[in-house]
């Protein structure tokens, strides 16, 4: 046999073994962590979506929100929801049409009740961002709403009542897909 085709009949037997192991690889784990459980998971998808899915059961009254906005909120967002434009804190409230830079408000410019309260639960307050149970995070929101003047005083919002808060900015927005559905008519 002559010493070249020793060579690449030896080359080829290591791509093989090699082939081998790198298929026996991907087989085995590298042992790093453990598959989540069904209630690990519950956990952690928290997605609020617009319409209200994924929205836990329960409710909060806007005067139980008052003093959970006073206790955590008010601090940087100001007494009426005001924002702080000295340190970038949105407002969070307005009586008016949303705008550019620092006169957008949360409750004039976002489209949907849903997603404060999505908001709130993942990123509020800033210094103990989930730190809010999911009832002070709904009071919240319906204190939030009545700033705005969406909810009265003795208001209140539930799992089922908080998607069908109309938000006046719901007249500025289109929906991209339902105007693709349609082939742009
Ligand atoms: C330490 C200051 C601080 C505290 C306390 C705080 N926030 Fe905020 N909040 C901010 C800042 C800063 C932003 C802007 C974050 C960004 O855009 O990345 C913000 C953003 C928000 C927004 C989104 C506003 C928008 O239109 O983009 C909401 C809603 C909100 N906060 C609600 C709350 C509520 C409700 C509480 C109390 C439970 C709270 N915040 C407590 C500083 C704070």
């Amino acid at each position: 046999m002559s010493s070249k085709k020793t060579l690449s009949m030896a080359i080829a037997a290591t791509i093989a073994a090699s082939g081998r192991r790198w298929a026996q690889d991907a087989t085995d784990t590298p042992g790093l962590g453990t598959p989540l459980s069904e209630e690990d998971l519950a956990g952690l998808s928290t997605t609020v979506f617009p319409d209200g899915e994924g929205l836990p059961p329960g409710g909060g009254t806007v005067q139980d929100g008052k003093v959970v906005y006073q206790d955590q909120c008010a601090i940087c967002h100001g007494d009426k929801g005001e924002g702080d434009e000295q340190f970038s804190v949105p407002a969070l409230a307005s009586d008016g049409k949303p705008d550019h830079g620092f006169k957008w408000s949360t409750g004039h410019a976002w489209p949907c009740a849903t997603s404060i309260f999505d908001y709130v639960r993942v990123a509020m307050p800033m210094f103990d961002p989930k730190g809010l149970s999911d009832e002070d995070v709904y009071a919240v929101t319906a204190y939030v709403l009545h700033l705005n003047g969406f909810l009265p005083e003795d208001g209140e919002v539930t799992q089922e009542s908080l998607p069908k808060v109309k938000m006046p900015s719901q007249d500025y927005f289109t929906s991209k897909w339902e105007k693709e559905e349609s082939g742009y008519e």
